[in-house]
């Protein structure tokens, strides 16, 4: 079996002000590249920023910049917001980078010669902030504007020389694939929104563009640019530097594992993208979860409709891990979700402040005073002791499955179970009242220390951050995180040493 695991977000349109759903999407990916890099595997994560194309010019001509230096600008808002989220992405690519360049005019000059690609005239709908074509009865007119019915962006019309990708010849090769990887998209629901899309007829897809010159070029046609989604989607494998596929990175971790998208762009990845692939004959990735939308309200939350809540203040507010464990337990994945400040504050107060920070700052205060922080030695178990210890051992093989299938629910719910058992199992054994039973006594807090540190591991992937301040405690750096460990029930070892722990989670007043 293969050790190497590659996830991907969508690279993001740069504007001034990144939000909440751009931070979703980054988060929830970066659980899962973080999560199977504890179990062992060779992670390639990427993210990076989509520079061309219309909608870019424009934002660029409004703030009277040349595109290239308005994106040089805003780019590093990204490369900033990754950091401040604490992405551990290996890369950040830019698509108006020299390797991408080399890629995208590589893949399609191998689509033209493969006589994939020919020359004729578009006419049609064309929403630039979606950068999408749409037909006919995608489109309804709202107080005299026409409109996309699924993303509500203005569309205008179209009418150019153009060229063409042949995307009708693939629609069975596309449903063969569907077949054949039952898992290729998830969720489930989704995939038959795919399906019957895909099953309802495809058309051939204009893929350049005469009208404006910000893009890539088309090798053989200087006067077009090539359309930015086949420019943004070769992403992927311009990263791993392809067009060398005898590359390392690209023989390692090409065909992704997990192109991880929002909902909105589902079409692009699961349609357009393994067309382009097959039609070049490359390998498709292995799956494209399509995540939902971050809500404010009813509404997807967006720029153009001006409901915005700011990541950047919420964490500014409130501190990162947080607003990574809000998002990851609180919204349901795969489905939409809502967030408010007040949610958000009762979340913190509830599972981190009251339950999981306060086990451990009881348990460190308990073993400072009564152990002179060490490791104490336990007695023989008891079933409940044992019963606790080995949930993590049982449950091992399940929680892989759940990263697996991107069943991040199921995942945050163990861990929720196992701190509220953590936690009642503490204030139910009473240690403060057994000074004169040493033995048990001694039990007792190893048992809740080992649940302190399993918990802290599955944790890491959730709020990393927090995470390694616990694991600090006994010790464990972040390189030798191994989420397997989970299952010992011995892993400290009597005598250890303790190191204190600093305060993880401020319980927040709702007025402030
Ligand atoms: O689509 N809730 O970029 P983008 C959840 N450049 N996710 C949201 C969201 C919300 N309210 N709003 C946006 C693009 N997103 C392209 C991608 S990939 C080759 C090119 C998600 O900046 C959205 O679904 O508009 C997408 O996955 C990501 O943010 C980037 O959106
Ligand atoms: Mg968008």
């Amino acid at each position: 079996m293969s050790k190497n695991f590659y996830i991907t977000t969508p690279i993001y349109y740069p504007s001034a002000r990144p939000h909440m759903g751009h931070a979703y999407s980054s988060i929830v990916a970066d659980f899962f590249a973080r999560f199977k890099r504890i179990d062992g595997f060779n992670v390639f994560f990427l993210t990076g920023t989509d520079e061309h194309g219309q909608k870019i010019q424009r934002a660029a001509e409004k703030n009277n910049k040349a595109p290239l230096e308005f994106c040089n600008e805003i780019s590093k808002t990204f490369k900033e917001l990754s950091k401040t989220l604490n992405l551990s992405n290996n890369d950040f690519i830019r698509t108006t980078e020299k390797r991408h360049y080399e890629s995208v005019q590589n893949l399609w000059n191998i689509l033209e010669k493969k006589g994939e690609i020919y020359l004729s005239n578009y006419s049609g709908w064309y929403s630039v902030s979606d950068e999408a074509f749409y037909l006919d009865n995608e489109i309804e007119e709202i107080n005299g504007v026409k409109k996309s019915k699924t993303s509500g962006s203005p569309v205008e019309w179209v009418e150019e020389e153009s060229y063409f990708f042949k995307l009708s010849k693939w629609q069975g090769k596309l449903l063969d694939l569907y077949k054949k990887n039952e898992n290729f998209i998830l969720p489930r629901s989704r995939k038959n929104e795919v399906i019957s899309f895909v099953k309802s007829g495809l058309k051939d897809l204009s893929v350049s563009r005469k009208s404006f010159s910000w893009g890539i070029q088309v090798p053989t046609n200087k006067d077009h640019v090539i359309y930015v989604w086949l420019d943004a989607l070769t992403n992927y494998i311009s990263a791993l530097n392809y067009p060398n596929t005898k590359d390392s990175l690209y023989k390692n971790y090409w065909p992704a594992d997990v192109h991880m998208i929002g909902k909105d762009i589902l079409r692009f990845h699961a349609v357009y993208w393994p067309a382009f692939l097959l039609a070049a004959e490359l390998p498709t990735p292995k799956r494209v979860y399509g995540h939902g939308w971050i809500l404010s309200g009813d509404e997807k939350m967006s720029k153009s409709k001006g409901n915005i809540l700011d990541p950047l203040e919420i964490i500014d507010q409130y501190g990162l891990d947080p607003l990574r464990y809000y998002l990851l337990k609180e919204v349901s994945f795969g489905n939409d979700g809502n967030i408010s400040k007040e949610k958000l504050i009762s979340c913190i107060n509830s599972d981190l402040a009251n339950n999981f920070g306060n086990l451990c700052q009881r348990v460190l205060a308990f073993t400072e005073k009564n152990l002179s922080l060490k490791v104490p030695k336990p007695d023989l178990f008891n079933k409940e002791d044992l019963n606790l210890l080995n949930n993590f051992t049982n449950n091992y093989k399940n929680l892989i499955d759940y990263i697996d299938n991107q069943n991040v629910n199921l995942y945050m719910n163990f861990i929720v179970d196992q701190m509220f058992l953590a936690n009642k199992y503490f204030n139910d054994q009473e240690p403060w009242k057994k000074k004169d039973n040493i033995k048990r006594l001694s039990t007792i807090i190893y048992t809740s220390l080992e649940l302190i540190r399993k918990i802290s591991i599955l944790l890491y992937p959730v709020i990393p951050g927090s995470s390694l301040k616990v694991l600090n405690i006994f010790n464990i750096k972040e390189e030798n995180l191994n989420v397997s460990s989970i299952k010992n029930n011995d892993f400290l070892k009597p005598n250890q040493k303790i190191n204190k722990i600093q305060i993880l989670f401020n319980k927040i007043n709702i007025n402030d």
